[in-house]
């Protein structure tokens, strides 16, 4: 039987998961694929480090995998910018085929690699650096590429949507349910990438730029994480029939597109709000297709395995099939002429129509409730709900609004900053999944 070798680039959590699979499942994928999958040289960082799974052919320098011969196909699992982007550079370059888990990697530098890709006949695939075991990339990419998608609704990080269940389900306070995470594995040791929603911004960012056809980068991706969200704003949510996530939402707009990350309500009937602890979900609609939702385990070495080693069979399939990749100078890489997309500008979100969940500190006074409504409405932002708590001399007011534009909404927030009787703008979450 034929073989193709897999060359690995690094082997922490996704790894070693890999090359679990490749053995584990070896002969299943050989009698699929009618040849064998073996595993060559893998790099990491410390050769001498003591690992679950027995490694044929260690070596400290990834350039050395990228440069073999006898490798057929490139696996990146290192994580971060550099040196995976060179990396994956130099093994397309070489007339590798290359697939990789990395977000960081694909949302920033996603189109000069599939250029290089292109240039030499190479295929690149990514399907686990979104949503990890979730298969997402490849049913956005091909299964809807006859569709015209609308809005990508997104749990794109299992670690702040365990800490949101934790403190939906027990009551803890943010800091207890971060700590609940880590101590469970699922957040980092530095946790600011999940918390403040830059991991769930670049899969974000990957996401849209399939959907729409645009170059969306982490930069353009509106921004917040959880850190402010407080048991207060979970059991209000809770009382008008809401669920609050950390959603990533994409969508098309008068031929233009935003992207943002942010906390939200989501209402308790709609599918996202019952994607609970470390799961991950994608909610997509589609003109032809309507609503369609991906749903699994965002993370975790088997099921990102899962995805990794389904991409290298799509390659190894490719290479089968008699696509050869070549190599080709840097130089003539980065003349090719990339295919041309349709042109689509990322708006500001500030121009985007949203629903807010505003909770303010009042005084609890007569004209008060009217000196509110009247800054929202000379602002043009419409009310949609009041409830008010009176606590003695103070009050807490929550309002939603109907759909208005966020800028309109900030402005306002400023303006109800500046009057006398609003002691604080206590918390703005928008709502998402339903005009309600
Ligand atoms: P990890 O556990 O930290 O493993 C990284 C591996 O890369 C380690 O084996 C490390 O070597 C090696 N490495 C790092 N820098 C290196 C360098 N400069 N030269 C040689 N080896 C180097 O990371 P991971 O969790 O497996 O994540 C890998 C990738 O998968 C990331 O892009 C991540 O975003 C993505 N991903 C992860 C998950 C998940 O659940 N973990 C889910 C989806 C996607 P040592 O072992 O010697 O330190
Ligand atoms: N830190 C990520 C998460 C891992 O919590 O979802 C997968 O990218």
């Amino acid at each position: 039987m034929e073989t193709l070798t897999v060359g690995l680039l690094g082997c922490g959590t996704v790894g070693s998961g890999v090359v679990r699979l490749l053995r584990e499942h070896g002969d299943d994928i050989a009698a699929r694929l009618g040849a064998r999958l073996v595993l060559g040289p893998v790099a990491v960082r410390d050769p001498g480090k003591h690992r679950d799974v027995d490694l044929p052919l260690v070596t400290d320098d990834p350039r050395k995998v990228v440069a073999d011969p006898d490798v057929d196909i490139v696996v990146e699992v290192l994580g971060g910018l550099e040196p995976a982007r060179s990396l994956v550079l130099e093994a397309l370059e070489a007339g590798k085929h290359v697939v990789t888990a990395n977000k960081v990697v694909m949302a920033n530098a996603g189109p000069e690699l599939a250029a290089a890709a292109r240039a030499g006949g190479a295929r690149l695939e990514y399907e686990a650096a979104v949503a990890g075991g979730v298969p997402v990339i490849k049913p956005m990419r091909e299964s809807l590429a006859g569709d015209r998608v609308r809005k990508v609704l997104g749990i794109l990080n299992g670690t702040t949507n365990y800490i949101l269940t934790r403190m939906t389900d027990d009551g803890l306070p943010f800091p207890a349910a971060l700590a609940e995470a880590q101590r469970l594995g699922y957040a980092e040791a530095d946790p600011t990438a999940d918390v403040e929603g830059h991991d769930a911004a670049a899969k974000a960012a990957i996401l849209a730029s399939i959907a729409f056809d645009a170059r969306v980068t982490p930069a353009d991706v509106h921004t917040e994480g959880i850190a402010r969200i407080t048991p207060t704003d979970i059991a209000h949510a809770r009382r008008m029939g809401f669920v609050v996530k950390l959603l990533a939402i994409a969508e098309e707009d008068g031929g233009e597109v935003t992207v943002r990350v942010h906390p939200a309500l989501v209402p308790h009937e709609h599918p996202l709000a019952n994607v609970r602890d470390a799961y991950n979900a994608v909610f997509v609609t589609g003109d032809a297709a309507g609503s369609l939702m991906f749903y699994g385990r965002g993370a975790g070495s088997l099921p990102t395995a899962s995805a990794v080693v389904g991409d290298v069979v799509t390659v190894a399939r490719a290479l089968l099939a008699g696509e050869r990749a070549r190599s080709r100078p840097a130089s003539e890489v980065h003349t090719m002429p990339a295919p041309t997309l349709p042109v689509r500008r990322v708006r500001p979100f500030e121009t985007t129509s949203v629903q807010s969940y505003v909770l303010l500190d009042v005084v609890d006074a007569p004209g008060v409730l009217a000196s509110v409504a009247a800054t929202f409405g000379e602002h043009a932002v419409s009310i949609r709900t009041v409830w008010q708590e009176g606590a003695g001399e103070t009050a807490q007011l929550l309002l939603i609004t109907h759909a208005a534009r966020e800028g309109d909404v900030r402005a306002t927030l400023a303006d109800l900053r500046a009057l006398d009787t609003v002691r604080a703008v206590a918390s703005v979450i928008r709502v998402e999944g339903a005009e309600v």
